[in-house]
């Protein structure tokens, strides 16, 4: 039996979204810049999957801004808007992903600003009092936190903080790449200035994202060249990887309540049944309240098998990670790990599910812990 349990880090496509690009690959291959019949077949397609998007999160199509995924959509926000928006502070927590904090570091450095770091509990939940505070006693911020945590689940009070942030006239960006395509979102309804997407964490294809950008906001490219998405990010378009994640993007929010039942359903089993055969699991983050469904983050007993937790369930068919994706295979112990507990003695194991996981995959994994744990 093999098991993929490491979603969160990808997804595989899904089979409604690879007959959507097929055809489009074999037959259209213009340059949506030409103005010709082929390049205007392909310029539809890439404003039809915009709006498509766009309608599916209540924002306009003139806010949607195709690029490479959820890394570079993130650093457009560091690299160009913050120069665009005269930011002085940035406000961020220690359990971004990299492609945020260590983004916002080096801008930092190069421009001379102040980054201010919020704590986190040991549930991974934000300090809101010390994020007013912070709002209170500086101008000119940004706020870049995501809106549930790739490791270990935890999600941040996304209204909350916008509402906070437009009370102190500060600007925020949400790195929603565990979210889009997982929950709900009306851009009409909470004001958010930037938001990250990336199409291969719900079954759409790799190399392919989008940043919202809110509409009031004018902003100059990070990748310059020729006048591609209304100037904002120069290269010709990923037309098979945009209709893809437009593909993804449909489905996923045709589903969405069925496929977040389903998925919670997975993630509370697992918790059950690890409750049930090993003694003295624990779990990383709010795992059984506020909680991304499709990650389970566990921390395991202390035993000898600490090191090789990971390389033993691979042996056994299981595809899981110690963390985000590049420290996945090796048991050093990630930043947001480190950042909620000062015990690095446990091995965290952080287990992510899709729709196309089963309880009988879970009911695998589970034996195979056991016997871990059972024959040392
Ligand atoms: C929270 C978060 N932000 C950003 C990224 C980077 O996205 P991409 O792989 O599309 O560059 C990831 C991917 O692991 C992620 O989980």
């Amino acid at each position: 039996m093999r098991v993929y349990l490491d979603n969160a880090a990808t997804t595989p496509l899904a089979p409604e979204v690879i007959q959507a690009m097929l055809p489009i690959m074999e037959g259209v291959f213009g340059n949506p810049s030409s103005v010709h019949l082929h390049g205007r077949q392909a310029r539809a397609l890439i404003e039809k999957s915009r709006k498509q998007i766009a309608s599916l999160i209540h924002a306009r199509p003139s806010e949607i801004f195709f690029t490479s995924g959820g890394t570079e959509a993130d650093n457009l926000v560091f690299r160009s808007a913050i120069k665009n928006l005269g930011i002085r502070t940035i406000i961020t927590s220690p359990i971004e992903h990299h492609a945020v904090s260590h983004t916002a570091e080096e801008i930092a450095k190069e421009l001379n600003l102040s980054i201010k770091w919020l704590n986190v509990n040991s549930l991974g939940q934000i300090d809101l009092s010390q994020l007013e505070e912070l709002l209170k006693t500086n101008t000119h911020c940004l706020v870049s936190l995501m809106h549930a945590n790739n490791e270990i689940g935890t999600l941040l009070p996304l209204k909350k903080v916008s509402e906070l942030c437009q009370k102190y006239n500060a600007f925020f960006h949400s790195d929603t790449v565990q979210t889009m395509g997982h929950y709900a979102f009306d851009m009409e309804a909470i004001k958010i200035h930037f938001l990250a997407c990336s199409a291969h964490k719900f079954h759409g294809p790799k190399g392919i994202g989008f940043i919202y950008i809110n509409s009031d906001l004018k902003i100059n490219p990070q990748i310059t060249g020729g006048a591609q998405e209304r100037n904002m990010r120069a290269g010709t378009e990923n037309i098979y990887g945009i209709v893809g994640m437009a593909k993804a993007f449909e489905i996923a929010y045709q589903c969405l309540s069925e496929h977040q039942e389903y998925i919670g359903g997975l993630k509370k089993y697992m918790i059950e049944q690890l409750e049930k055969n090993i003694p003295g699991v624990e779990f990383n983050g709010d795992a059984k309240g506020s909680s991304l469904y499709t990650v389970l983050s566990v921390r395991f007993p202390s035993s000898e098998i600490n090191e090789m937790f990971l390389y033993k369930l691979d042996i056994e068919g299981i595809s899981a990670s110690g963390g985000s994706a590049c420290s996945s295979g090796s048991n050093v112990e990630s930043h947001v790990i480190r950042a909620i507990h000062n015990d690095s003695k446990r091995p965290s194991i952080r287990f992510s599910f899709s729709r196309y996981n089963t309880k009988e995959e879970i009911d695998y994994t589970v034996g195979k812990i056991k016997e871990f744990y059972s024959i040392q």
